[in-house]
């Protein structure tokens, strides 16, 4: 899976990546990083990229001509047209299903935005999917370039080191995850649930069931209407 964003700060992108478990995944060659300057396209010596906006107005708009010339940096790499997400308060709220759909592609664009926003006219050429990563405004779109790359990235096969943890956990059947416990089994007169220490699998697994619903019931009961449940958790949770 390769990842190229569009960007005026692509050293940002670049630490935010290169580390961890996505800087793993890099150096391994499950995912590249692409992050293009999109300042090396500005067409003039002064690098400027952005303008005063037509109509008037508080801040500035950047121009098309870098936008687009820096999409096509991408796609005369590739040699076909990608999936661009444009990030903006104005998209489609970014969530779990979304990752695994942008999962499956090989190539993906993010366009950051800066300023007052980018010039309409190269958005409506270039991008196919505009996505908000929640109802707050950013500065720029770089962070949420970065969260839905690593969002993606670990949906990557090979990326986590265990194929079964990115199935267990959060948002499947739309269930919070079950709380977690390691050594030490007390901890400032605090005790690990016995049943963890008991060593019998299916209570372990029936009482984290039990918890990711009461979890999800009491903390996101939003996610209860879409929670895919079993009759044994309807006949827990009615008990
Ligand atoms: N740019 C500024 N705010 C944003 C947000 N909430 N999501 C995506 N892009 C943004």
């Amino acid at each position: 899976m390769n990842f190229h964003v569009l960007t005026l700060f692509p050293e940002m992108i670049e630490q935010g990546i290169n580390t961890s478990i996505t800087g793993r995944a890099i150096e391994k060659g499950l995912i590249s990083l692409n992050a293009i300057n999109i300042r090396d396209y500005a067409g003039n010596k002064h690098g400027q990229v952005d303008d005063y906006p037509y109509g008037g107005g508080a801040g500035m708009v950047m121009q098309p001509g870098p936008v687009y010339r820096s999409y096509e940096s991408v796609t005369e790499k590739i040699g076909y047209k990608p999936r661009v997400i444009y990030l903006t308060p104005q998209g489609k709220v970014f969530n779990q299903s979304m990752a695994e759909e942008f999962s499956e592609e090989e190539d993906l664009v993010f366009l950051c935005g800066h300023y007052e926003g980018i010039d309409e006219r190269v958005l409506e050429m270039i991008v196919t999917d505009n996505v908000s990563i929640g109802d707050y405004v950013l500065t720029g779109g770089e962070l949420p370039s970065m969260v839905m790359i690593d969002a993606i990235s670990r949906l990557v096969p090979g990326v986590l080191n265990n194929d079964v943890s990115a199935e267990f956990e959060s948002f499947n059947d739309n269930l919070l995850e079950y709380p977690q416990y390691t050594r030490p089994a007390s901890f400032m007169e605090r005790e690990v649930p016995p049943i963890l220490l008991s060593g019998n699998h299916p209570k372990v697994e029936e009482w984290r069931r039990q918890q990711s619903i009461l979890r999800t019931m009491e903390r996101r009961p939003d996610l209860m209407e879409k929670a895919e449940l079993t009759k044994q958790d309807i006949k827990f949770i009615k008990s």
